[in-house]
């Protein structure tokens, strides 16, 4: 509670002088929303020390004997080299992370080029999110299946890159253990099992489909791939979408959880799961408190929680809420939308953040959620939304820069030259959130000179680039 104060009553903060977002709120009900949006405004200070608990957290995560119990699981995952531009061929790529499924054929050819050939995305019903573990690699392979038969690809026996975003002990390229889920899915039976086995084994079922060899990867290393097949300075990739993830290629020598000191192996981080230890306590605020309390996995995915697309809305949903009940919005009238869990969409707050038609966009979603309300009310809502989107940029700065301050004191370099593939719909859709994140990156890691290498669908392009390096190491 004291550090929380310290922290919070810091106000040399350069991150956080948005006016703009003030515009059109009278001073006394300004000074009033301001208590309300104060816990989540954090100071470069205390983003420093964000940074430096997450520092000790990545150790613990790849030390011998620390790593079981470590919040921040730093998963090995055996991509030990990153692309360099000469791999060819044509391969398949599923992908499985969010509500979404999709599979591709992708052929990479001369000259660095990636041609995505067909692609065809299943939407994963709620349901299944939930349901069986065998029916949804059923549904998968039934996909792939239909797939194959649309691209005329039945016969050939493909090398497939299989991205699956969630956490997973992988134990060797085609050989990964499910840890546990997240991002809503909850399907039984696929906890603690080899996931590419389940989905040999559902493709096995169909008798009539067939797949060459399997590499699977994260989503933040089919991200890092993809891009680094583009620009081999590319040693990072990090996601803000539905969750929040990045990996990066770290010494062998500093992994002391897996024998041999030669090279560097890319490291899938999952900071998602940083302050699952109660380590970040003293900056949640009531609202992260509830979205936890009432979300699937409480307890799990804490960093996530207060970051990714997936929770960003209800944040904000809550704290309109509050200051509705006090009667600082709404005239005090709650709508039955606005009453509604998962009702506030995280699109909503990049609609209302725009920066020519916020205003008006946010008049739209008020009347859509049977709200009445006046133009005061329009721009509070767009104060909360900046507010959040802003400190969710923060943290994951905070966490990059974590990240791009470790590879260069590995390498010993005063100044480090990067590039960070990053994807996510947060990240591209949202219009000031890569700024925002940029400008706190700065702040926090002044010695290091970062490009951001932004890419669609590169989770999956990059499972398939995954392959063809495996391929091209393959003894
Ligand atoms: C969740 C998953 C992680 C994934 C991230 C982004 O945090 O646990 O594996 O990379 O979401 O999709």
């Amino acid at each position: 509670m004291q550090l929380k104060e310290k922290y919070l009553k810091i106000s040399t903060c350069s991150l956080m002088s948005n006016t703009q977002a003030n515009d059109g709120i009278p001073p006394d009900v300004l000074s009033k929303v301001k208590k309300y949006l104060q816990p989540f405004q954090l100071s470069t200070e205390m983003l420093q020390e964000v940074s430096a608990r997450l520092r000790k957290d990545l150790i613990r995560g790849l030390g011998k004997h620390s790593h079981h119990k470590a919040p921040v699981k730093m998963l090995p995952t055996f991509v030990r080299a990153t692309p360099d531009g000469t791999e060819k061929g044509d391969f398949l790529a599923l992908d499985l992370g969010g509500t979404n499924f999709r599979v591709l054929h992708v052929r990479l050819e001369e000259a660095q080029k990636v041609l995505k050939m067909g692609s065809q995305i299943c939407t994963i019903p709620q349901a299944m999110m939930v349901g069986k573990g065998e029916q949804l690699f059923n549904y998968i392979a039934t996909c792939l299946r239909h797939f194959l038969k649309s691209q005329k690809l039945k016969g050939q026996t493909l090398p497939l890159g299989f991205t699956f975003s969630f956490p997973c002990e992988q134990l060797e390229i085609d050989k990964s253990i499910l840890i546990h889920w997240t991002k809503g899915f909850k399907c039984s039976e696929v906890e603690g099992k080899d996931v590419v086995q389940l989905l040999k084994e559902a493709i096995h079922r169909k008798r009539d489909c067939h797949i060459g060899s399997v590499a699977m990867v994260n989503d933040t290393v089919g991200t890092m791939m993809s891009c680094g097949y583009i620009d081999q300075s590319c040693e990072i990739g990090m996601i803000i979408g539905t969750g929040t993830n990045a990996c990066y290629m770290e010494e062998m020598k500093n992994v002391k959880r897996i024998e041999g000191e030669d090279g560097r192996m890319c490291i899938n981080t999952e900071w998602g799961g940083f302050g699952d230890d109660r380590s970040l306590a003293d900056i949640l605020t009531e609202f992260d408190v509830e979205v936890d309390k009432t979300s699937i996995s409480p307890g799990v995915h804490i960093f996530e929680k207060m970051i990714s697309g997936m929770y960003l809305g209800e944040i904000v949903r809550l704290v309109l809420v509050k200051m509705t009940k006090d009667k600082l919005l709404f005239k005090g009238q709650i709508s039955k939308a606005l009453g509604t869990p998962g009702q506030f969409e995280t699109k909503f707050i990049s609609e209302i953040e725009e920066p020519d038609s916020g205003l008006e966009n946010a008049m739209k979603i008020l009347t859509e959620l049977g709200l009445v309300w006046d133009p005061v009310d329009a721009s509070v809502v767009h104060l909360v939304c900046d507010t959040i989107s802003s400190r969710s940029a923060h943290l994951c700065a905070a966490a990059l820069a974590t990240l791009v301050n470790r590879i260069r004191n590995n390498r010993k370099l005063d100044h480090l030259e990067t590039t960070v593939g990053v994807d996510g719909t947060v990240y591209r859709k949202h219009p000031t959130f890569s700024s925002k994140l940029q400008k706190a990156m700065r702040l926090l890691a002044p010695q290091c000179n970062i490009t951001f290498f932004v890419s669609e669908d590169s989770s999956g392009k990059g499972a398939a680039i995954t392959a063809a390096v495996a391929q091209r190491l393959a003894p």
